[in-house]
């Protein structure tokens, strides 16, 4: 069985203050919950803060990005290892702004999970396609192309580290979700794929998520769905409120 895993992606978000309000709403929230994973991943400068405010909680800490060399000349980058060493569990790899907004290819972010996996942490693959994509049927293509490079090279044992998000761009911040019928196809699609690469079991224990304007009113038939295992919450996971209320749907 999979475990339901609820993540909070806070993006270009908050400040210092703001962050350490947010993790601490949350800790006071959801300090009963343990049947659903929970995780927060605030900007790379709170990410202390945020470990201290979450600390004797069962609230993961997440990073948003990370860099695939360990150290070195790289101006403005975070490697695995700091973030390991700041108590991150999670890092987000291949985010759609990541690819469409700062350039990253699909070779980045495969050397990325498996930079990240080699550390230690758990990436959370995000994968997802245009809406020009989805307009011209190019859906399966695109997911297809960003789920085997993404994860090329990585061996079976490795790949249950990973999460995979399923976060229609078309969908991010938008308002506009993927509906329940949408999200399953997809998900069932990538499910298959995995299958194909590795093997039933793998694809049976790999948890999936879904992101793109989730929140509280939309949570109960999203995880409805057979594949849906989770969610990667943008802007619904500002609020303590909202995404709260949201893991408490899944309980
Ligand atoms: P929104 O929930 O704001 O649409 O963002 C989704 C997302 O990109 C999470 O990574």
């Amino acid at each position: 069985m999979r475990k339901p895993f609820i993540a909070g992606n806070w993006k270009m978000n908050t400040n210092g203050a703001g962050a350490k309000a947010l993790a601490s709403g949350l800790v006071g929230q959801l300090s009963e919950i343990d049947s659903v994973d929970v995780a927060v991943c605030p900007p790379s400068v709170y990410l202390q803060s945020v470990a201290k405010a979450l600390s004797s909680s069962n609230i993961a800490l997440g990073a948003q990005n990370m860099y695939f060399e360990s150290n070195g000349a790289y101006t403005g980058e975070t490697s695995a290892e700091m973030l390991k060493d700041v108590c991150c569990t999670y890092v987000i790899v291949g985010h759609s702004e990541r690819r469409h907004v700062l350039g990253e290819t699909d070779e980045m972010v495969n050397k990325k999970v498996s930079t990240a996996i080699g550390a230690g942490l758990l990436p959370i693959l995000c994968v997802g396609e245009l809406l020009e994509q989805r307009q011209g049927e190019e859906t399966e293509a695109v997911v297809s192309r960003q789920i085997k490079a993404g994860l090329a090279g990585l061996s079976a044992e490795k790949v249950e580290a990973v999460t995979v998000a399923y976060e229609p761009v078309w969908a991010i911040g938008t308002g506009l979700t993927a509906t329940p019928e949408q999200a399953q196809e997809v998900h069932l699609m990538i499910r298959k794929l995995l299958a194909e690469i590795y093997s039933e079991s793998v694809a049976a224990d790999i948890r999936i998520q879904y992101g793109g304007s989730a929140k509280p009113g939309n949570t109960a038939e999203l995880m409805a769905c057979p594949d849906v295992d989770g969610l990667l919450v943008g802007g619904a996971s500002l609020k303590v409120d909202d995404f709260a209320a949201m893991i408490k749907t899944v309980v």
